[in-house]
């Protein structure tokens, strides 16, 4: 419904964007009249920029980048409430912005955009931008503007690198629940916030966007990466087959916080297990069957998309590891089954360790279980020779050379736990060996492969990557685990 309200054409989109302005200048003190310059990613119909130009009471250089269709929308909105000779549709690279106009620059022409601005905007158009187009944006620097105005989903990783420029995260509230402001009025403090997203590292590294049907705007990894943010969409915005090796290590029962997946029954005439209703045949799939704990279920649903774009990512030679505790361990192995097929099963590798105290009325639990899975069986690279050895249990039964060369671990794995004063030790709460990681990745992985670990927390795959010069992709949705990975990676980067 739309209503005239003093030459403002008012609508529910102008009642949004009234209340993100109103916040901006309550949280921030902000002086709209101070700022020449903007950038809009995303603009929808213009009402931002209306809004802001009637409020600024001035004529500020304003651009909006969109889509060709959103720009010619913006066009016939945006003049027919300021006039034509106020808004330049910027048709070609060779068309200049003007100043003190608002101009509308569809995507196909953003290298004529200007490279810095008093203020860029994006309510939520950032957030359902593709991966490459967000990357763009962070690393044009236009989140180092002094002055920002962001609208975030919850989890957003885009948050984490507009917080490091020096930003402040704000929860909209019940207007759009789980939906944060990222603000900043001047004061940026410069920890470059293209660094969050993995910064390119040379000249010849930095972006360009190239605009493509959104079936194709998958990326490949082309640099080390710390990623900070849930790791379901970013593992969706990532192409097919770029890893050799998965290694993750879950927490358990993550799944309590995410929302339920409704697990089927399938009608398959072919193929059907069961009888149902009129005598139609039914594939039941594993989740539904399943009599498990709420929990598990939770668990199952949370773990099975990510476990499905975990095989998607893996090179046709590569290899998953699942981190498990013993108690989880059955259940997913019966949902690997299904995600891999039960073919693609290549072990159950047993850590096993020694420490901490010991239960007095049952076998103390001093095992993880690591499930190994391959995207192709027979296909997949493992190289036993290139794995560190172990010392033989009994060397004096072998000759000294033998003794000497040590044993190939077999798929039992004896190894300490994170010594509480090593070297490595870095206070993470869950962090894993370096040694366990370090024969994951000598198995599975040739130099210069990639390796990804979605649920980082300290980071051990990364460091076991870069010692062993394998490139690496680190996701994880804390903010302090990602601190972790930064300090400790930086470490290993000197150290090599
Ligand atoms: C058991 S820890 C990983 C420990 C790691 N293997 C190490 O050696 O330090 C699990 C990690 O998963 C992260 N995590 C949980 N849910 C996540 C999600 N949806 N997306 C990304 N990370 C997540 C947690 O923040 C935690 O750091």
């Amino acid at each position: 419904m739309q209503r005239s309200n003093g030459g403002l054409i008012t609508s529910s989109n102008t009642i949004h964007h009234t209340h993100h302005l109103a916040r901006f200048i309550r949280a921030t003190q902000a002086e709209p009249s101070g700022i020449a310059s903007v950038i809009e990613w995303g603009g929808g119909y213009g009402n931002f920029a209306k809004l802001f130009r009637r409020l600024h009471g001035g004529a500020p250089t304003y651009v909006i980048v969109d889509t060709p269709l959103f720009s010619c929308i913006q066009w016939l909105y945006l003049s027919s409430i300021f006039g034509r000779g106020e808004v330049e549709l910027i048709t070609g690279v060779d068309t200049p912005i003007a100043k003190r106009k608002i101009n509308l620059v569809p995507i196909t022409a953003v290298e004529q955009v200007p490279l810095t601005a008093d203020l860029f905007v994006s309510t939520w158009a950032l957030n359902e931008s593709t991966p490459e187009a967000q990357r763009y944006v962070v690393e044009r620097d236009w989140f180092a503007a002094a002055h920002l105005l962001l609208g975030m989903h919850d989890g957003e990783p885009l948050i984490g690198a507009a917080c490091q420029g020096g930003a402040e995260c704000l929860p909209v509230g019940e207007l759009m629940p789980h939906q944060n402001y990222v603000l900043r009025w001047g004061n940026v403090s410069r920890t470059p916030p293209a660094q969050a997203l993995g910064a390119p590292r040379t000249e010849r590294d930095s972006p360009r966007l190239r605009w493509q049907p959104v079936s194709m705007q998958r990326r490949r990894p082309t640099r080390d990466e710390i990623i900070l943010g849930d790791n379901l969409p970013v593992l969706d915005g990532l192409d097919d087959e770029g890893f050799q090796l998965i290694y993750v290590d879950p927490p358990f029962n993550t799944g309590k916080r995410q929302s339920r997946r409704s697990l089927q029954t399938i009608a398959d005439a072919e193929e059907g297990d069961r009888s149902g209703f009129g005598g139609r045949r039914y594939r039941t799939r594993l989740l539904a069957e399943s009599s498990y704990a709420d929990h598990f279920d939770d668990y199952l649903a949370f773990l099975m998309p990510r476990f499905e774009h975990a095989r998607r990512l893996l090179t046709a030679s590569g290899t998953f590891y699942l981190h498990v505790d013993y108690r989880e361990a059955h259940h997913c192995k019966l949902a690997l089954d299904e995600v891999f097929g039960r073919d693609c099963f290549l072990n159950e590798i047993i850590w096993a360790y020694d420490y901490g105290a010991r239960a007095k009325r049952r076998w103390p639990a001093k095992h993880d279980t690591i499930l190994v899975y391959v995207k192709t069986p027979g296909g997949h690279h493992f190289d036993a020779e290139a794995v560190d050895r172990e010392p033989y249990m009994a060397p004096g039964l072998v000759t000294a050379e033998k003794a000497q060369r040590g044993k190939l671990p077999t798929d039992v794995w004896w190894h300490t736990i994170v010594p509480t004063n090593g070297s490595e030790k870095t206070g993470y709460p869950t962090q894993k060996p370096e040694g366990i990681l370090r024969r994951i990745v000598q198995a599975s992985t040739r130099e210069g492969d990639w390796c990804l670990d979605f649920f980082a927390g300290s980071g051990t795959l990364g460091a076991a990557a870069a010692q062993l010069r394998r490139r690496y992709m680190l996701i994880d949705e804390s903010p302090d685990a990602v601190a972790v990975m930064r300090a400790r990676l930086a470490a290993s980067a000197e150290s090599a």
